[in-house]
């Protein structure tokens, strides 16, 4: 029995979703604490593909609760619709939880979202567009809506019409936009509120009991700790914290309760978005890595958008570790490079001359470094079937323990394909 968090530890989209599939089924308490729908976790297993955006993953195991903790921003909308596509697929969801601490993201969030990044121009961070910054800024500003409002249509009425006052003046006097209607919006959110109240509650109690029982937990992390507010390659970086501090801080569990902190990393590197990104290729090293036409292909699971791809970044790998806390890793996607005959991890970064081995704070500093490579020998065949360490051809292995020394982890587990089974467990972590 322990507590585990899964945190990614590049920029997001590292195969979080099969982890945490295969993990979520041996907890009985999963919470998900961070992020809105701007994350999109892929999970195929017996059931089916999914693609979660807000739901847990444990919500495969009828069994496990699943709470979507006070981390995160919700937009109702969007979860309603998410629970709804469970249901018709057959996936009960009446053991998932709301934390009524949430914040709610409201329409004129996405709006402020699209409005800024246009005002932004080339200076953009290619948001998700899902009102994530504005929705997460609001709630450090203290006007933010929070779950529990929603659910009570005369506090909601209050707190929307003071929020509203503020949002109208900002969309009509900055924007130049046209203001909300104050009784559509009042009207779609109270129904939305009817509608999600049997899923909101005050989850201390469910965590301190899945704690004192000594459950196993799973704390599921979104987006990546490279695109951490604070840690992160800003101001390209999402508006949360994908860490483990936000883990502990987003699901309500003290820090000294976390037992593991597994880090996933693809074998390469990708990111959506604007920012610095030291080893992208491009060309026919970037058709290789980027998979086109194969289910697993680097296209956004949310946006649709092309990833940028590259090397694996041992420097941003082994800054991440440090920084998180992270003693077991999870490798996914081996076999993309299955083909690839010339392996390059990206060790150390230059500029001005001086080598530098950790993420430079500035992004103006951070887009001029130049990778410093170690290339390794690639082992040319396919991997998809294999299941076990020794099964795995030498090179994939020497492959895989120099991402582990450079990061100074132990390998949990490599993932070799998109599939639930398509896993190599090295060092069982729940
Ligand atoms: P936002 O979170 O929509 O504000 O976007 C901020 C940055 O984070 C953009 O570069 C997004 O592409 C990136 N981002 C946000 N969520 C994810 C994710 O789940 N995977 C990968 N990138 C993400």
């Amino acid at each position: 029995m322990a507590v585990v968090a899964v945190v990614g530890a590049q920029w997001g989209d590292e195969g979080k979703g099969h982890i945490v599939d295969i993990l979520a089924a041996r907890a009985q308490t999963v919470i998900r604490y961070g992020g809105g729908n701007n994350a999109g976790h892929t999970v195929v297993n017996r059931h089916g593909t999914f693609k979660l955006h807000m739901v847990p993953a444990g919500i495969f195991e009828p069994s496990t609760l699943n709470i979507v903790g006070n981390g995160t921003v919700i937009d109702p909308k969007h979860f309603l619709g998410e629970l709804d596509g469970l249901t018709a697929r057959g996936i009960a969801v009446d053991n998932v939880r709301i934390s009524d601490r949430a914040h709610v993201i409201m329409p004129y969030h996405a709006m402020q979202d699209r409005f800024d990044e246009e005002l932004k121009g080339d200076a953009k961070i290619g948001t998700t567009g899902r009102g994530i910054g504005p929705a997460y800024a609001d709630k450090m500003a203290r006007i933010g809506i929070r779950v529990a409002d929603l659910r009570d249509p005369v506090l909601f009425r209050e707190r929307l019409t003071a929020v509203l006052a503020i949002k109208n003046r900002l969309l009509t006097t900055y924007y130049n936009a046209e203001p909300i209607d104050f009784d559509t919006i009042y009207r779609e959110y109270v129904a939305y509120g009817q509608r999600l109240a049997p899923y909101i509650a005050d989850v201390y109690p469910d965590v301190q009991h899945a704690l004192e029982a000594n459950q196993s937990i799973l704390l599921e992390g979104a987006q990546g700790v490279l695109l951490d507010i604070d840690h992160g390659t800003y101001p390209f970086v999402t508006s949360s914290q994908p860490g483990i501090a936000g883990a502990s801080q987003g699901a309500g569990i003290a820090p000294s309760e976390i037992d593991h902190v597994m880090g996933v990393f693809k074998a390469y590197a990708t990111r959506v978005g604007s920012g610095p990104f030291p080893s992208e290729v491009d060309g026919a090293a970037a058709d290789a890595l980027r998979q086109m036409g194969k289910p697993w292909a680097e296209v956004g699971t949310t946006t649709g958008r092309l990833r940028r791809v590259g090397w694996f970044d041992a420097v941003a790998a082994r800054y991440a570790t440090r920084l998180n806390g992270i003693d077991r890793l999870a490798i996914t996607k081996l076999d993309v490079l299955d083909e690839v005959a010339e392996i390059a991890i990206c060790v150390g970064y230059r500029h001005n001359g001086q080598l530098i081995n950790h993420p430079p704070s500035q992004p103006e500093i951070y887009a001029e470094v130049e990778p410093v490579y170690e290339v390794m020998p690639g082992w040319l065949s396919p991997t998809q079937h294999v299941r076990t360490w020794a099964d795995l051809p030498a090179n994939a292995q020497a492959y895989v323990n120099r991402l582990s020394e450079l990061c100074g982890a132990q390998v949990s587990m490599v993932s070799v394909g998109p599939g639930h089974d398509q896993i190599i467990e090295v060092l069982p972590i729940l």
